[in-house]
């Protein structure tokens, strides 16, 4: 058994070779193609940003007016599809009808199934692109019953997103730039994080060959447990659940349950795998969240104000300094996302719509590189050695 290296969590396995985004951990540093994400967050949106992640370079006012009018022309899903949501319970967790809504783009846009040739490959990723911030929308509007709003093309990427979310039929939705300007910061720092464990799951599923859409849904699928990208929406559960147990006077309590060897209690939303000095995508969404909270007024609402409480107690407390545990984006975005309305089942479900273009970018590389292969750890067997089997009256 010792022909194998043995390497729980691929803590140094490198799986690939990759042009895509590039992580200094000890710095506090991440990349998309060479650029900064403080300068992308500040400079650019988000489909500026998908552009970048997918072509390699930003795009020209040309090549972005091009891009942007193509999304445009794929924001909406066949009708047929439409129906599917209706074979789901109402009060299904939006993430498992994401699931089942991106595998099933399979069978409706079978052009795209075709991954030999680059051209159609580029057409799934920019229906991803375009499609996922409608599905993600019909999924929350089918959850509380109201009708699926047409996107409008009138409005860019993430308005358009807020528009398809809380407009309805009968009263039109402007959506706040202020929010709109958040909402694209979002999607801008979560958009690739290199291979984290969706994006190696895409990358696994996809060395089979297996289609773009399978390989994004699986990407979701691995995207929703609480370590990864529902880590928002259980950083909200908790600050839910302190208020509930009575808020700041609890933190200490908290704190220590925390620190308890013997307790499986975690700060969610503090902690990364990969920055052990700070998250440099944590730094913009708290600029963001104080902007979010200041437009809305909520700067004294009790459970923001517990957050910032709890950051600042876990930012001096000597557990958390020795361990290098520092805020990681999700901690903040929950907050923002809930000051903007959307509800916290649907965070992990934000996080899927802006990871998809580092999911499609890292297919797309993987595809075309030629020393791809299937994907296959290897093991450390630990069972029975080789054994008979014994008739069932003697077992
Ligand atoms: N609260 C309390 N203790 C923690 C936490 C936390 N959030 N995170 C790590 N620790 C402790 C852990 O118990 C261990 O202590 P000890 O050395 O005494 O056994 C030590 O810190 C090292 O932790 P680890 O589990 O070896 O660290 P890891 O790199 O394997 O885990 C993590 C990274 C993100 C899974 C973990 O920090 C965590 O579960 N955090 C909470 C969930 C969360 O916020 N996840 C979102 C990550 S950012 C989004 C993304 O990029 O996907």
């Amino acid at each position: 058994t010792g022909a194998f290296t043995f390497d729980p969590g691929f803590m140094s396995t490198a799986a690939c070779k990759s042009a895509i985004t590039y992580i200094d951990g000890d710095k506090g540093e991440l990349l998309y193609r060479g650029y900064a994400i403080e300068q992308l967050a500040t400079n650019c949106d988000y489909l500026e940003t998908c552009y970048l992640l997918k072509n390699g370079e930003l795009p020209s006012k040309a090549q972005y007016d091009v891009f942007t009018k193509t999304v445009r022309e794929h924001t909406m899903v066949h009708e047929q599809l439409t129906r599917l949501y209706q074979g789901f319970r109402r009060d299904a967790h939006p993430m498992a009808i994401l699931v089942g809504m991106v595998g099933s783009l399979s069978a409706y846009y079978q052009d795209s199934l075709d991954i030999a040739n680059p051209e159609h490959r580029d057409v799934a990723a920019m229906r991803l692109i375009a499609k996922l911030p409608t599905i993600t929308a019909m999924a929350y509007k089918y959850t509380i019953g109201e009708p699926f709003m047409f996107p409008r093309n009138d409005l860019d990427y993430s308005s358009n997103f807020l528009h398809m979310m809380f407009a309805t039929p009968c009263e039109k939705y402007e959506p706040n730039p202020v929010l709109a300007r958040a909402l694209d910061r979002i999607l801008i720092l979560h958009a690739d994080h290199e291979q984290n464990a969706s994006t190696s799951t895409v990358r696994l599923a996809g060395s089979s060959g297996a289609n773009p859409f399978a390989c994004i849904a699986a990407g979701i699928a691995c995207l929703w447990g609480p370590a990864h990208g529902g880590a928002n929406e259980a950083c909200v559960a908790m600050l839910e659940d302190l208020m509930a147990q009575g808020g700041v006077e609890k933190i200490g309590e908290f704190i220590a349950k925390v620190k308890d060897k013997n307790s499986s209690v975690k700060l969610m939303g503090f902690g990364h795998r990969v920055y052990k000095n700070y998250d440099p995508r944590a730094k913009l969404m708290r600029e963001t969240c104080h902007e979010v909270l200041n437009e809305l007024g909520l700067q004294d609402d009790p459970m923001f104000k517990l957050a910032m409480a709890l950051e600042k107690i876990a930012l001096e407390d000597e557990y958390f300094v020795s361990r290098k545990l520092y805020p990681n984006v999700d901690f903040y975005s929950g907050i923002v996302q809930k000051a903007m309305g959307i509800p916290v089942s649907l965070f992990t479900g934000i996080f899927a719509m802006a990871r998809t273009i580092g999911w499609i970018a890292q297919w797309n590389e993987m595809i075309g590189d030629p020393e791809q292969k299937i994907g296959r750890p290897r093991q450390l067997y630990t069972g029975a050695p080789h054994r008979d089997v014994k008739p069932m009256a003697f077992r």
